[in-house]
């Protein structure tokens, strides 16, 4: 099977050029269909969930042109309103569900099988359907795991989140965006791939004012039309790779984002004693030395980051002292921490808080991903560690990161992809 090999103990050093962000791209080719007309996008990262969407698009009678790596022509004047997405790819990931959205503010009709065919009562989407019910529209749970959202009218409404959510908040936005009236969201989630949907959408003719604040208003427009339009840098991979930079005491620049989105982290990395220099549009991380402790608690942007969790836990888990993290966002996001414990590392978890008390290092072993940013973390703690470890289920990890173990080879990581006995011993052989 497929796997990371790595041999740690290097320092990482050099420069990395960080992807577009998966988490808004979703959103915004989930929106990219709401015009009859073509949209071209550009910084579109080259991962997994992002082939699974297009693919997606395609089934549904989208037209998908790459014209390069990154960037993609699309055109959703094919899809029409009996479009029933539902397919291998389309269950695989989350963000399939924006597609609810924007059919349904296109259509006034969206069938959309839910992701992962998880039951809904596990991982709700029930702030989504509460939005899309205010605007007038009559949703549905039809067997097998499908949400079916239709609507004579949709209807500008106010809405009040009981929780802050990403998904939701995007996915009324965009139902809202064609509705007759004013839609107000309160308590939205303020992410900066809320703001960069909210562009996207306005680029295409939408009315969309306060994205990035708790309040959001859209005014209904007739129809969008086509655009050109650059997607934000991910600031998640930005983070991982500030946290490994770390965690290997290394030296590295990383390139092509926005420093504003990484402002809970600089501040954790600095509090911890690290050296963070930012300018416009890069940030370099210099660790000389063993880090100190800190405390954070996962929240709602500009709060520190869930999709950072792992990472954090991670470098704190070599840091000096005791530490302690708090999930506030998701209640099972600590399953990766059995596998920092075969490393020697000394973390309890008591419910949504791990008590982490820092060791000198890790040691090498055989780990396996439990899911994306905790598989990410766990690639951190193998280059970090002493000895070779290899790191199994790494498809979640190519769900959200572009050519990871590429761009830490050339930051100095001994990182291989490998899939035989063959190729382990040859990475040994090389690796001394
Ligand atoms: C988005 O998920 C991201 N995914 C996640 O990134 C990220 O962890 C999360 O936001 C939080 O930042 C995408 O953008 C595709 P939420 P989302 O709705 O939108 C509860 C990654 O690694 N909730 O903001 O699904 C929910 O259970 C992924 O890239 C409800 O109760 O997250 C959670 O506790 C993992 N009802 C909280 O709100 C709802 O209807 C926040 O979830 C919706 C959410």
């Amino acid at each position: 099977m497929e796997h990371y090999i790595v041999k740690g103990g290097n320092p990482l050093s050099g420069e990395v050029e960080i992807a577009g962000a998966k988490n808004a791209a979703l959103g915004i080719l989930a929106a990219s269909v709401m015009t009859s007309e073509t949209v071209t996008l550009e910084n579109v990262p080259d991962v997994s969930d992002i082939r699974a969407i297009l693919k997606a698009i395609r089934a549904i009678g989208g037209h998908v042109e790459k014209i390069d790596r990154h960037c993609y022509r699309i055109n959703g004047s094919g899809i029409t309103a009996d479009a029933v997405v539902d397919n291998e790819y389309v269950r695989k990931i989350r963000g399939s569900y924006y597609l609810i959205g924007s059919l349904l503010g296109r259509h006034r009709h969206a069938a959309v099988a839910l992701p992962g065919g998880c039951n809904i009562g596990l991982r709700p989407i029930d702030q989504h359907i509460k939005g899309f019910r205010a605007l007038g529209a009559d949703v549905r749970l039809a067997p097998p795991g499908m949400v079916i959202a239709e609507a004579e009218v949709l209807r500008g409404a106010h809405i009040y989140m009981d929780v802050v959510s990403v998904g939701a908040t995007i996915n009324i936005m965009m139902a809202a965006t064609m509705a007759e009236g004013v839609t107000i969201i309160e308590n939205a989630a303020k992410e900066p791939h809320v703001v960069d949907t909210a562009n996207f959408l306005n680029s295409m003719g939408a009315s969309i004012k306060g994205a990035g604040t708790d309040v959001i208003r859209i005014k209904g427009v007739q129809k969008l039309h086509g655009t050109n339009y650059s997607i934000i840098p991910d600031q998640i991979e930005a983070g991982t790779f500030m946290f490994a930079a770390a965690a290997t005491r290394g030296d590295v620049v990383i390139k092509n984002v926005i420093p504003k989105h990484l402002e809970s982290l600089t501040a954790k990395l600095m509090e911890m004693g690290c050296q963070i220099h930012e300018s416009d549009d890069e940030v370099r991380v210099v660790a000389t030395r063993r880090l100190g402790p800190t405390n954070a608690k996962t929240l709602p942007y500009p709060g520190f980051p869930t999709d950072m969790q792992p990472q954090i836990t991670v470098l704190l888990g070599l840091s000096r002292g005791v530490s302690i993290i708090t999930e506030s966002i998701f209640e099972n996001r600590f399953k990766y921490v059995d596998e920092l414990t075969k490393m020697g590392a000394h973390i309890q978890v008591e419910g949504n808080t791990a008590i982490i008390n820092g060791v000198e290092k890790y040691t090498g072993a055989n780990l396996s991903s439990p899911d994306l940013r905790a598989g990410a973390a766990l690639v951190i703690a193998a280059l970090a560690a002493e000895g070779i470890s290899e790191v199994y289920d790494i498809h979640y990890i190519e769900r959200g990161y572009e050519d990871f173990p590429e761009k830490l080879r050339r930051l100095g990581a001994e990182i291989e992809t490998i899939d035989s006995e063959l190729e382990k011993r040859k990475f040994q052989f090389k690796v001394g």
